[in-house]
């Protein structure tokens, strides 16, 4: 019997234990996540920026997901995989469902989309499948381009209601954690109380029942854009530099055979 986090296990974690949640898009950062005991590893469109080179995350294709879900899938983890469905991926409730279950055969044991109340057909049809859903709100990187650029959500009335209640809904509809990007702290602590089901801030303060980040955020893998809420715990890119030059200089003062 596979023991496997799962959905129900994350969710009981509120109100006893911070969650931490990380990003992995292939077999040797899925497995080290693992090991070090993360608990819900997302395969997520962050893919698009961090890896693939593109500007932002609407490029990302279900192919391009998949691709790497089965790498991530590959290392078997203990660890709940969850993968994002991409941009334009769930536009109807027929969609998100034939997608939602292309992810679950490709490793997947959740999916998330973008979004609140403006989607709850599309989770509808993934939790009424009876496919572990997480929601994903305040800052959607999936419409950056609509709203023209990242920021914080929740800092005036309208927005702080809409968050709540979208947050709400999700959780009515099945959600079983809920990210919250770029919420105002204090908005993100009042979604967090409001709901039943567990939030997973970035970016939105310290009262979420747990923390998500892009793991090359959190290990300077990628220091061409360090968001401004992630200190790098490590400088791996200019770790890597540095090794990296000088095994150059040794390969190029080796004497010539
Ligand atoms: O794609 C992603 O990495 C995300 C973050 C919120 C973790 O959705």
């Amino acid at each position: 019997m596979s023991n496997r986090i799962r959905p129900d296990q994350i969710r009981t974690m509120k109100g006893r234990e911070k969650i931490p949640a990380l990003t992995a898009y292939d077999f040797p950062m899925t497995r080290l996540l693992d090991e070090a005991g993360i608990p819900l590893i997302l395969v997520g469109d962050s893919l698009g920026m961090v890896v693939l080179g593109y500007k932002d995350t609407t490029s990302v294709t279900m192919e391009e997901i998949e691709h790497h879900l089965r790498a991530a899938a590959r290392a078997k983890p203990r660890a709940l995989l969850a993968a994002d469905l991409p941009y334009r991926s769930y536009d109807d409730p027929e969609l998100a469902l034939k997608n939602a279950q292309r992810l679950i055969a490709a490793g997947a044991d959740s999916v998330k989309a973008e979004g609140g109340r403006k989607i709850l057909p599309q989770v509808q049809a993934i939790v009424g499948a009876d496919i572990p859903f997480i929601g994903h709100l305040g800052m959607l990187p999936q419409s950056v381009r609509e709203e023209g650029g990242y920021r914080i959500k929740g800092k005036i009335e309208s927005e702080r209601e809409a968050l709540v209640e979208d947050a709400q809904a999700l959780a009515a509809a099945g959600a079983f954690a809920i990210v919250l990007e770029l919420v105002a702290p204090p908005v993100a602590a009042e979604v967090t109380r409001s709901i039943s089901v567990p939030t997973l801030g970035i970016g939105s303060g310290l009262d979420c029942d747990g923390q998500i980040l892009v793991t090359s955020d959190l290990l300077g893998l990628f220091p061409w854009f360090t968001p401004r809420f992630v200190t790098p715990r490590l400088n791996a890119a200019e770790q890597m530099r540095t090794v990296i030059t000088e095994w150059r200089a040794s390969i190029s003062s080796s004497p010539r055979t």
